[in-house]
C-alpha cells in the first residue's frame, strides 16, 4: 500500500509503473480501467508519449468492462471513454485495443471469446483498477465469485446511482455490463489499484484490512503476489 499526499501524486506514481514497464518491455499487454480516477494517470501517459519518453506502438490493451446495450460509438460507452481519454492521443494502433463488446448479439459467447483473446495475447502484464464505493472492481459487484471469469453482471443500485452523474436525466442508463471476472483480474502478472478521496475510505479499508470476502470484491487482491494499492491520504483515512 502506497499512501501519497494528493490525487495528482497517485496518478503520477501509477503512471510511472506503466511507463517503466513499457520502457523495459515495449511489447506489453495492459489491462485498463474507466471511471474518473484513472483520468489523471492517462493524462500523464499522454504527456510522456508526446514527449517521446514512452511508445505504445507495440502495446495491446484489454479494458475491464463495458455497459451491455451500448455500442462503442455511444458517448457513455467505455470504448468511447477510452478513445477520448487515452487512445486518440497516443501512438497506439487502435486495432490492438480491446473493450468488451457491449453490443454483442450473443453476450455470453462474447465473454468466452474475450477470455480467449486475453489468453492468446499471453495474458495481462499490468492491470489498472479503480474501486467502487462498495468495493467493486471492474463491474464485479459484492457477492461476485472470487474465481469468476468474464461474464454478464447486473449492476447494483449503488453503482447505478454512483454512475448516474455521467448520464443525462432522461438518458437510458444500462443496468447490465460485461466485466472481466475477479479470477481474470487475479491472473494478471501485476495489479495497480488507484483510489482517491474520502468516499473510497471504507472500500480501501475493507480491501486492505478486512477479511477476504466476496462482500468486498477488491479484497481478493490480498491473494495476489504483486498488487500495489496507490491511494491518497483521504482514501487512506480508515487504515
Ligand atoms: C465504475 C467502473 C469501475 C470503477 C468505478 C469507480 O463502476 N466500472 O472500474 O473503478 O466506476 O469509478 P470512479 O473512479 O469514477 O470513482
Amino acid at each position: 500500500v502506497v499512501i501519497l499526499e494528493s490525487p495528482q501524486a497517485v496518478a503520477e506514481y501509477g503512471a510511472h509503473i506503466f511507463i517503466r514497464r513499457l520502457q523495459k518491455q515495449p511489447r506489453s499487454v495492459l489491462g485498463l480501467a474507466t471511471g474518473s480516477t484513472p483520468v489523471a494517470l492517462y493524462q500523464t501517459l499522454i504527456e510522456a508519449n508526446q514527449a517521446q519518453a514512452v511508445s505504445f506502438q507495440q502495446v495491446t490493451t484489454y479494458n475491464l468492462d463495458e455497459y451491455l446495450g451500448l455500442d462503442g460509438d455511444h458517448p457513455q460507452s467505455y470504448r468511447h471513454f477510452m478513445n477520448e481519454q487515452l487512445f486518440n492521443h497516443i501512438d497506439i494502433d487502435k486495432n490492438n485495443t480491446f473493450v468488451p463488446p457491449g453490443s454483442a448479439s450473443n453476450p455470453v459467447s462474447a465473454c468466452d471469446e474475450y477470455e480467449q483473446m486475453i489468453e492468446q495475447s499471453g495474458g495481462i502484464d499490468i492491470q489498472l483498477l479503480g474501486i467502487g464505493r462498495n468495493g467493486h472492481i471492474g463491474f464485479n459487484e459484492p457477492s461476485s465469485g472470487l474465481r469468476s471469469r468474464t461474464r454478464v453482471k447486473t449492476l447494483t443500485q449503488a453503482t447505478i446511482d454512483d454512475n448516474a452523474r455521467f448520464f443525462a436525466a432522461d438518458e437510458f442508463q444500462p443496468h447490465l455490463s460485461i466485466t472481466m471476472g475477479i479470477g481474470t483480474i487475479l491472473d494478471s502478472a501485476q495489479v495497480v489499484l488507484l483510489a482517491t478521496g474520502s468516499s473510497k475510505a471504507d472500500a480501501v479499508f475493507a480491501t486492505v484490512e478486512g477479511p477476504m470476502s466476496a462482500s468486498c470484491p477488491a479484497s481478493a487482491l490480498q491473494m495476489h503476489q504483486n498488487a500495489v494499492i496507490v491511494i491518497d491520504e483521504e482514501a487512506a483515512a480508515k487504515l
